[in-house]
């Protein structure tokens, strides 16, 4: 996800039909704060904020990507992302019988159209493709964009409304789904971590600190293992531990590729990180209030990485590889994807070098974005990873 990180008071301000839309999703929070006593846990928050049936900033109908939306991700970009992954997917599936691709959180449907396309011409295609989409809004949007292509190319394309009940053979993809899982807010006050809440505070709301942590035993070890001071604020994302369990189950043999930005815990949790990762994308531009906007603006935090692949190897996953997405796409050969072609004018060819850009110029998405491969049963090495393989960093 891509946007350029301003102050808040340099923020758009929405027009009337969105600021009724936060309006309501605002009412919606507001009752759940009083139903919880007058303090929401802030994972509670950002899950209403994000996915309230009809209401959260996923489940209700704002453009969200692209140009007109509030920000871009890889496949957004253009053909050239799922170009690259058809080369690492693809062997996967011809390696497999009655192969799937499964992909989580599939957005727009971009990723799918040009991975679709691109193994399609490399004849890979799998026997079924399979998304797992939160918002009902989306799935809809995907089903408009994604039939006319499963028609040409004589596809199966499921939606799931939960995790296979079978487990397959095949790919499992999920690009920036993780940085979208509600997380806990943490606080280092009086030499000890309290969890963030929210609370009303007006017509808005306020943060507010909650003692207790519970049985919160990952936030006390990093709190700990860190030496974290007084006031250091951060993330500790519990859901994405319960989903590797879960798509470790459903997978019997293949590969997972999770794409997303983040870093290892060492980095993640460093000193002067102090105020944590979360951020917000509002119309192309991203700050770092998660209380404004609800319901109108895109809440993400990074990926911790080393927290991802100690939950798959618990899960029974060997991690393949983790590294940059400028490696990763260089190792698959984006240079020789985004070279000319012959009927390639000008604009195309401008077009295709602001793609490749946003993909690996370490300012835009190159460095950031990181690509973690897990396996099971898996035939090995894969190419993305030949480049730069950065797992000792974990
Ligand atoms: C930032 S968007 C990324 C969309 C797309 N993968 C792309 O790269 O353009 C996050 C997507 O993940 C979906 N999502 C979030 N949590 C999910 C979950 N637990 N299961 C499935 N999809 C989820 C959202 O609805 C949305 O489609």
């Amino acid at each position: 996800m891509h946007s350029s990180q301003i102050t808040e008071s340099k923020l758009g301000q929405p027009d009337t039909a969105a600021s009724h839309h936060s309006a309501a999703v605002a009412a919606f929070i507001r009752e759940r704060i009083d139903s919880a006593g007058g303090v929401l846990p802030f994972d509670e928050y950002m899950e209403a904020a994000l996915y309230a049936p009809g209401l959260g900033y996923y489940a209700a109908g704002s453009r969200k990507f692209g140009p007109g939306g509030d920000f871009v991700t890889a496949p957004e970009l253009g053909p050239l992302f799922g170009q690259c992954l058809a080369r690492e997917v693809g062997p996967v599936l011809a390696s497999l019988k009655e192969a799937c691709v499964l992909e989580f959180g599939a957005g727009s449907g971009a990723l799918a159209v040009s991975l679709i396309e691109a193994l399609s011409r490399l004849d890979q295609l799998p026997e079924r493709y399979c998304i797992l989409e939160i918002s009902p809004d989306l799935r809809e949007r995907q089903r408009k964009r994604l039939e006319p292509i499963a028609n040409q190319h004589g596809l199966d394309i499921e939606w799931l409304e939960r995790m296979p009940d079978a487990p397959l053979e095949g790919v499992i993809l999920a690009n920036e789904v993780v940085d979208a899982f509600p997380v806990t807010r943490f606080r280092v006050r009086n030499e000890k971590p309290v969890r963030a809440g929210v609370c009303i505070n007006g017509d808005g709301f306020a943060w507010d600190w909650i003692d207790d942590l519970g049985d919160d035993q990952s936030t006390m070890n990093i709190f700990c293992q860190y030496q974290l001071k007084e006031g250091y604020t951060s993330e500790v994302c519990h859901r994405s531990k319960a989903w590797m369990g879960a798509l470790a189950s459903a997978l019997q043999r293949g590969v997972v590729l999770v794409i997303d930005y983040g870093f290892p815990a060492a980095e993640y949790y460093l000193p002067e990180r102090s105020e944590g990762t979360l951020r917000c994308h509002y119309l192309h531009q991203a700050h770092n209030d998660p209380l404004i906007y609800p319901g109108i603006q895109d809440v993400t935090s990074h990926v911790n990485f080393s927290a991802l692949a100690d939950a798959g190897r618990e899960s029974g996953l060997e991690v393949l590889g983790y590294t940059s997405q400028e490696a990763y796409l260089l190792g698959l050969g984006l240079l020789e994807l985004a070279s000319p072609q012959p009927n390639d004018d000008e604009k195309q060819m401008l077009k295709t070098a602001a793609e490749v850009k946003g993909l690996i110029l370490p300012s835009q998405m190159g460095e950031a974005f990181k690509v973690m491969a897990f396996g099971k049963q898996a035939d090995k090495p894969l190419q993305g990873f030949k480049l730069r393989d950065r797992s000792g960093s974990l």
